[in-house]
């Protein structure tokens, strides 16, 4: 029977605005259950959100909308945002699902019947963005020891639980169990700063909030929202209910991971529930650090998280999901905080996935497909080949065991060892001077198919890393289905395809200017303070001045519209097919507004033909048609005033 293996993330508050620090979780997770179901486990993946609670309320209550109206596009953005990173969870748990709702009331009234809740009354000082409550001596200056903002002191009737009577069953768990948390730090944090000092019993349920989960023994209460949070990761498998055998096969989960800063909840509270309810305690805890910005954690409240740099949507638009995932797993050090800046992460992408793996790809499979055509044999080992194969040989171990240890950078940089071992083998072996002499023609062969076992190897495992990419590169290899990380199983004449650059080349500097001037213009956008002057209207934005040799870097062609149509859920944009010279090209445009299908078709252009590809609406773009735009922002199109061939350079 497989091996299980079940993991989640934290429920989402559906605050919006999301930032790159809140994808940060989700993308590990996504990476290691991907790479368990690369293992041939069978893998149960859970996220989802955090719906109830005051903040919900009042801010519903602030717009006149209910609650539900007030979440529901919020929760449509975060399942947006996961699918745009490629996240493939197995479940999105919303914690206003009836099933969810059904479960939490089971185990409030279990929890009541054996006597671990009880009626009494509570005081504290509540901090509402954090939905936490505090006493006294844990207040910082007054103020939320975990947020700094202001609390308020609550008094109402409430229900307990005994969390004081699992207080030394808690810390012998830390004693007997290691590993239960990770990394060890936090271990320490949680068995000196909270166990050892005592544990008070735990207000939950509140009279005060209406936006949660009537408690079935007393439904003027409601569930406090870290109770009903938490009992996700059992609900969401049936717990309690007749059908719970996705409970009985997933549960105890093997990994929860969480930002430090809910450590608490889920290293003494949760297990704590659970031991109550009798059930066993989840496998393992990880609490990851942050993403920072000025050393400070990345956060809407903060307003450090400004879209133009932080939102994920922005990112994956500009540098593709593959460029962020990588990013948050490869660059921030695994359980420590990490800095984030737009440099580093335009420095990271360039060597690693443009220079390292790019090259590589694009160096094998253009010899291969100018010298063979096809994958050539693999010939007699020589010179440098036994150290290449040694490392493909041993890179699966390895990355498993960094995985197994939760450290997605130490596995990213075990197969990035191995590429750079790959590129220094081209300098080795040198292929191009092997393709001149015809006597040479075995060896080369041999090379070349060396090094499309090592980078069919490094793709395979870099799957759960880098799934868009790795399956084009590995489809270009002639691989339409997984593939053993074994050197030497490729079969000789498999097709081999030269692919364009997967992750061009970005020149940071340029691309950093682009980035500022963005953030500029946002600011611009931001109304005035009320005594400046008002901007003059239309006028005329002003870019920084560029080097000709800047200038120089832009393609530009005249190319003709040959075929034209509307983009499909989209009433701005056209899927323009332009020829080029010989050459058709895909460019979506934004002038659905001003140009009709039928009036495109046969217009000559000016298009940027050297712009990065994306994909507009789940078509491809290959290039920009320029227009010219009046005062008003009606575009007209830009085109040559005397008749000249598509394919004409512009400059
Ligand atoms: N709703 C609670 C979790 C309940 S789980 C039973 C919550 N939600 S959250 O939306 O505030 O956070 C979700 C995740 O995003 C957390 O793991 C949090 O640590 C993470 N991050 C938010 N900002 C972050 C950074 N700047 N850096 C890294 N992760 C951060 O907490």
């Amino acid at each position: 029977m497989a091996k299980k293996y079940y993991i989640t993330t934290p429920i989402y508050y559906p605050s919006g605005n999301w930032h790159i620090g809140h994808c940060y979780t989700t993308v590990i997770c996504d990476a290691l259950a991907r790479f368990h179901k690369m293992k041939g486990e069978e893998v149960f993946f859970l996220t989802g959100t955090d719906e109830h609670g005051q903040k919900v309320e009042k801010e519903a209550a602030k717009r006149g909308i209910t609650p539900r109206a007030f979440i529901d596009p919020l929760v449509a953005e975060l399942k947006d945002m996961w699918r745009l990173l490629d996240v493939e969870y197995d479940r999105f748990l919303r914690t206003t699902d009836p099933d969810h709702v059904a479960c939490v009331q089971h185990i409030y009234q279990k929890l009541y019947e054996s006597g671990d809740i009880y009626k009494a009354e509570y005081e504290g000082y509540y901090c509402t963005p954090c939905e936490a409550f505090w006493t006294e001596t844990q207040l910082k200056e007054g103020k939320c020891p975990d947020c700094g903002r202001e609390v308020t002191l609550q008094k109402e009737e409430s229900y307990f639980f005994r969390l004081s009577k699992y207080a030394p069953r808690l810390l012998r768990l830390y004693e007997e169990k290691p590993d239960f948390l990770r990394p060890r730090s936090r271990v320490n944090e949680m068995v000196n700063n909270f166990l050892k000092a005592g544990l008070s019993d735990l207000s939950v349920s509140r009279t005060t909030v209406k936006w949660g989960i009537p408690l079935p023994f007393d439904p003027k209460h409601t569930a406090y929202v870290w109770i009903d949070a938490l009992s996700n990761y059992v609900s969401a498998l049936g717990y309690g209910t007749k059908d719970d055998s996705l409970y009985r096969k997933f549960y105890p989960a093997d990994l929860h991971m969480v930002g430090k800063e809910i450590v608490r909840f889920h290293a003494i509270i949760w297990p704590a529930i659970l031991m109550a309810l009798g059930e066993p305690l989840p496998e393992h805890i990880y609490g990851h650090g942050w993403l920072l910005i000025g050393g400070e954690k990345l956060s809407k409240s903060k307003e450090n998280a400004r879209p133009e740099l932080t939102d994920p949507y922005a990112l994956v638009k500009r540098y593709g999901a593959d460029a962020v995932r990588y990013y948050l797993l490869r660059e921030i050090p695994f359980g420590s905080d990490g800095e984030y800046t737009t440099e580093r992460f335009l420095l990271r992408i360039n060597a690693d996935l443009s220079n390292d793996l790019g090259n590589l790809v694009s160096r094998t499979q253009a010899m291969i497909v100018q010298n063979f055509g096809a994958l050539p044999p693999r010939g007699a080992e020589e010179g440098p080949d036994g150290d290449l194969i040694a490392m493909c040989e041993g890179l699966y171990a390895r990355v498993d065991a960094a995985m197994g240890a939760l450290n997605a950078p130490d596995a990213l940089a075990e197969i990035f060892a191995v590429i750079d071992r790959a590129n220094k083998y081209i300098d080795e072996t040198t292929p191009w001077l092997l393709a001149k002499d015809p006597q040479k023609r075995a060896r080369l062969g041999a090379v070349l198919y060396n090094l499309a076992e090592a980078v069919r190897i490094c793709c395979e495992l870099l799957r759960p890393f880098l799934p868009a990419a790795t399956e084009k590169i590995l489809k270009s290899f002639g691989c339409t289905a997984p593939t053993e990380p074994v050197f030497g199983v490729s079969k000789e004449g498999t097709p081999v395809e030269k692919l364009p650059p997967v992750f061009p080349r970005i020149d940071v500097k340029k691309e950093l200017l682009e980035v500022e001037a963005l953030c500029k213009n946002a600011q611009k956008a931001v109304p005035a303070p009320e005594k400046s002057t008002p901007a003059p209207q239309n006028a005329p934005e002003k870019k920084p001045e560029i080097a000709f040799e800047d200038f120089q870097k832009l393609e530009l062609k005249v190319g003709e519209v040959v075929a034209c149509e509307k983009v499909k859920k989209s009433e701005k944009l056209l899927h323009e097919t332009v020829k080029i010279g010989d050459a058709l090209r895909s460019v979506v445009s934004g002038i659905a507004k001003y140009y009709t299908p039928e009036e495109m078709v046969g217009k000559k252009v000016v298009v940027v033909t050297n712009l990065k590809p994306v994909k507009l609406c789940g078509v491809l773009s290959e290039g920009m048609i320029l227009c010219a735009e009046d005062g008003e922002g009606n575009l007209s199109l830009v085109s040559p005033e005397r008749l000249v061939a598509s394919g004409a350079t512009v400059r």
